[in-house]
């Protein structure tokens, strides 16, 4: 009652807010792109009433690869070819990097002092430049391929224990990239960490997806405080500060660990981790140094480390062995040639495995393309760009569709099916550089996680069908593998994969 009644009293401002709208929008000389029919107020809204990815597919086929959508009082412009998004990520990158100031990313990166939701600007930079060089470069990655084998061995010894029965397997990858995480980040593993375990770890990272993964009414109707009156009726504003109050004591017990241990024990066998890194840069920097960090930026940082590096791996991993299972051809082929490569008498996968099972490489990328752990990725326009001859003002947010610029049937033969040798013999890559495989991005704000993510993906893939076979649980046939995604920031398989591993014979 109460909503409905704070919604009667906000609703002249609303309809006096749309009148000018629209009032600037049809004076306006610029040539904007094409948009389905909108609401009052709401603009295109009502458009979005399923998983979001999915819906601005169905809209762009039909509107085509710039298409404008209006949420609320904010103007998004979604990109969906791979011509567009060139002169997105490659001819306007420096115009078109910065990143939309939200309410839920601002709150949870205590105030931008992340990498992944800052504002592009000197700190950005300076920001970036940090985690290039020191959390994430090849020597780094490199540096901790002790823990990616520990690991990886250990995943495969759990799951040869629960052979015969089927395994829920985003439970044995989520085990799988966390603790690599967790060791790169924190230095500690959470299966032995007295503030954090597994399942805590995952309500964490679910809680902090569901909230980073949705607008707030402040953000869409910020005019008068009407959005974020809102907010605050509806709980938005309350599961927010309770959100971020969990993650803050996490990452304070993080800090507070550390300081307790003895600094500088880096050594060739165990590393710094990321934490022990800044807070080596933190205790080296001067007190004139214009660009400073504290304690939050640490914690922002393991925001953007915690939030962006578990899931993503996950679900690449997942969707992985889902597509596996639906297409024993690939499966068979890709077992045999893993098996060949390398030989029939490992004990364990090590790191020296990794490039050399080709068709594995291909696997991945078509994964990458069919499912983007990321289907929309989201910038904003600092400076008027015209993107395939259409006008976007500055302030625009501006979406890459990298859902369906995989799927696009001008670059894609039969895109809905699962061909990984569509990459053979091809150079499509998915660092950066080709425009219609963009899982990472691309330009000034591309994953700097690609080295660290791919390592680790592919150690877990090589390890999960050297030594086992899979089978679909009893009673279960091929078609009855349910696809369904979930999810707007990230997006999941929604329905767990249940297999049955089987040692190999
Ligand atoms: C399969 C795994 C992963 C996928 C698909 C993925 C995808 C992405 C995408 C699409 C972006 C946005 C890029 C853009 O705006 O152009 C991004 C940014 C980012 N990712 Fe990843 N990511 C993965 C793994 C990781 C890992 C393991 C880490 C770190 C441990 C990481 C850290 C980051 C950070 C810090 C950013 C922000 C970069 C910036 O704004 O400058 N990611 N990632």
């Amino acid at each position: 009652m109460s909503l409905f009644l704070s919604f009667l009293c906000l609703l002249p401002i609303f309809i006096v807010s749309f009148f000018i709208l629209s009032k600037k929008l049809k004076t306006s000389k610029w040539k904007l792109p094409p948009s389905p029919s909108s609401l009052p107020i709401i603009g295109n809204l009502h458009h979005l009433t399923g998983v979001p990815h999915r819906c601005i597919h169905r809209l762009c086929i039909k509107y085509g690869p710039v298409m404008l959508l209006r949420l609320g009082s904010m103007s998004v412009v979604v990109i969906s070819s791979s011509e567009a998004a060139e002169e997105v990520v490659k001819t306007y990158d420096l115009q078109c990097c910065t990143r939309l100031d939200m309410v839920v990313t601002k709150r949870l990166s205590y105030g931008f002092k992340d990498i992944t939701f800052g504002p592009y600007s000197e700190y950005w930079r300076e920001m970036r430049k940090v985690a290039v060089i020191e959390l994430f470069s090849l020597k780094k990655v490199q540096s901790f391929r002790h823990i990616r084998e520990e690991e990886v061995e250990l995943m495969a010894k759990k799951v040869s224990a629960l052979t015969q029965s089927p395994v829920d397997l985003r439970n044995v990858f989520f085990s799988f990239a966390g603790s690599i995480v967790s060791r790169v980040a924190m230095g500690r593993n959470f299966h032995d960490c007295d503030f954090i375990n597994q399942k805590k770890m995952e309500e964490l990272v679910a809680d902090a997806g569901d909230v980073l993964g949705n607008f707030t009414f402040t953000d869409l109707f910020p005019a008068g405080g009407i959005g974020r009156s809102i907010d605050w009726l509806v709980g938005k504003e309350q599961k927010l500060n309770k959100v971020f109050k969990k993650l803050d004591d996490f990452y304070q017990h993080v800090i507070d660990d550390h300081l307790k241990e003895s600094s500088g024990r880096e050594t060739s066998d165990s590393p710094m981790d990321i934490v022990a890194v800044m807070l080596d840069i933190i205790g080296r920097q001067g007190t004139k140094d214009y660009f400073k960090l504290d304690y939050d930026n640490i914690k922002a940082v393991l925001m953007d480390v915690f939030l962006a590096g578990i899931d993503t791996s996950v679900i690449t991993m997942i969707w992985t062995m889902t597509e596996l299972a639906r297409n024993p051809r690939v499966m068979k082929k890709l077992q045999e040639e893993i098996r060949t490569t390398l030989g029939t008498e490992k004990k364990i996968i090590t790191e020296q495995d990794l490039n050399k099972v080709a068709y594995l490489q291909l696997v991945i990328k078509e994964t990458f393309r069919l499912h983007p752990p990321v289907p929309v990725v989201t910038r904003k326009s600092m400076a008027h760009v015209k993107i395939q001859g259409y006008d976007i003002p500055p302030g625009t947010a501006i979406q890459l569709n990298v859902y369906t610029i995989g799927r696009d049937p001008k670059h894609w033969t039969d895109p809905e099916d699962y061909i990984p040798e569509r990459f053979a013999d091809s150079s499509i890559d998915f660092r950066g550089q080709n425009y219609n495989l963009l899982p990472f991005g691309s330009g000034r704000r591309i994953c700097p996680g690609i080295s660290m993510s791919t390592a680790a993906i592919e150690m877990a893939l090589l390890s999960m069908l050297y030594f086992f076979d899979w089978r679909l649980p009893d009673g279960m046939k091929i078609d009855d593998i349910d696809m369904e995604e979930i999810g707007t920031l990230s997006v999941f398989k929604k329905v767990p994969l249940m297999l049955v591993p089987v040692p190999r014979p």
